[in-house]
């Protein structure tokens, strides 16, 4: 067959993917590098008696089609919860998603023509720079700083341009782990009113506080139905269940959901069906609360190791919440050739280098580093090996 001629937005997608820098994994291998809770925590046991629970009870429906907003006593026990932290949704303005990486499609789909301007935390989650490339937008990065996106740099991208989406990440952000301050929370929503924008926050990490007060929402700051929140219980119970939420006002939720119609016409019903059930059968906040515990201590472990061996020269953020740091070298270094070149072949051990987590792919001396899923032992030897690396990599750039 002759080669098809593929869509313009395929050279954009196609290039946006970690696929090709990750290598297969050998046994041996530490990756710091994925975005994956710990499989320890899945409550394996209470999922499987929900599935029985579903099928014994409900279960033609549970295998019926029904609509794009999804199961509605999921979406009513979600309202409730949202209630408590003053979201001021009701379950007709949730839309139950396949994942908040879906939401990230649809929203984009909604506002997004060829060349349309949106704003990106610098740097930002790489699967919404991979969601919003098919849609062919013109980047603007605002950079982050210890507290959030610098709104001075924001307020003058949106003096002069027309921008569509302000896209952010506002809990332990993914890759730093970086939380937008109180203060900046409520500047962000008086600028986006004045200029007249969407904000998209993407929160999959909000229930993974471990230290500190969990602050309000931008969508509970809302007063103008203009931003679009997403949430998800990958992070919080198991992402093989593909189950997220979208909160938008009337009317966007309306368009939104035809786009849902057309993409997939409704998330999973028998998903949804067992983790309401889930919900109803078992101790939800209490579930949380071990989370918290679990991560906390391996954040605890990494930060013990990074001080205990990490060469002079390098930073990182300390993370309250989520799974992620982010380590930051001397101004030449390059992660990304370090990983290809010598810390994957020779050290079996991956991280994702920060070149992948900026829309302009123009910042070689980071790293995002996962510790979510490793025991201590592991955490320890992967950041000894990953210093020792760095250190020859450093000295060796010293002596040239
Ligand atoms: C910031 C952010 N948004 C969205 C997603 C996608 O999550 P989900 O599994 O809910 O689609 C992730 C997953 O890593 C994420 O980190």
């Amino acid at each position: 067959m002759d080669q098809p001629q593929l869509a313009t937005r395929t050279t954009l997608t196609s290039q946006t993917g970690l696929e090709d820098l990750i290598p297969d994994l050998t046994d041996d291998t530490i990756s710091f590098a994925g975005g994956l809770p710990d499989p320890a925590q899945f409550p394996k046991q209470a999922i499987s008696d929900s599935f029985q629970r579903v099928l014994a009870n409900n279960g033609l429906d549970a295998l019926q089609y029904h609509n794009a907003k999804g199961y509605l006593p999921l979406r009513e026990q979600l309202a409730e919860r949202l209630d408590q932290e003053n979201y001021q949704v009701n379950a007709d303005q949730i839309l139950l998603t396949q994942g908040a990486q879906q939401g990230l499609d649809l929203v984009a789909k909604l506002l997004l023509n060829k060349g349309d301007h949106v704003i990106v935390e610098a740097p930002t989650y790489v699967g919404a720079l991979a969601a919003f490339a098919a849609y062919e937008p013109h980047y603007h990065e605002i950079p982050l700083e210890s507290d959030g996106m610098d709104l001075v740099q924001l307020n003058k991208v949106l003096l002069t341009q027309k921008i569509k989406i302000i896209y952010t990440v506002p809990n332990f952000q993914n890759p730093t782990g970086i939380v937008m301050s109180l203060a900046k929370r409520q500047q962000l929503i008086e600028l986006a009113n004045r200029y007249n924008v969407i904000i998209l926050e993407d929160d999959p990490y909000h229930y993974l506080r471990f230290v500190g007060e969990t602050l309000p929402s931008l969508k509970s700051l809302d007063t103008q139905g203009r931003v679009i929140s997403l949430g998800s219980f990958s992070k919080i119970l198991a992402p093989g269940l593909r189950i997220g939420w979208l909160l938008a006002a009337e009317p966007l939720l309306k368009q939104i959901r035809y786009l849902k119609d057309g993409a997939d016409l409704e998330s999973p019903t028998l998903t949804q069906q067992v983790i309401s059930d889930y919900l109803l059968h078992n101790d939800f906040d209490a579930h949380l609360e071990v989370l918290r515990k679990d991560y906390l201590q391996k954040r605890n472990w990494m930060l013990a190791a990074l001080k205990q061996y990490l060469p002079a020269g390098f930073s990182y953020t300390q993370p309250e919440g989520g799974f992620f740091l982010w380590l930051t070298g001397p101004a030449d270094l390059n992660f990304e050739k370090l990983l290809r070149e010598q810390i994957a072949p020779q050290e079996h051990l991956l991280y994702v280098p920060s070149t992948h987590l900026y829309a302009s792919n123009s910042v070689l001396n980071s790293a995002r580093i996962s510790y979510a899923t490793y025991d201590q032992a592991t955490i320890d030897l992967g950041v000894s090996k990953l210093s020792q690396a760095l250190a020859r990599e450093v000295s060796h750039s010293r002596a040239q």
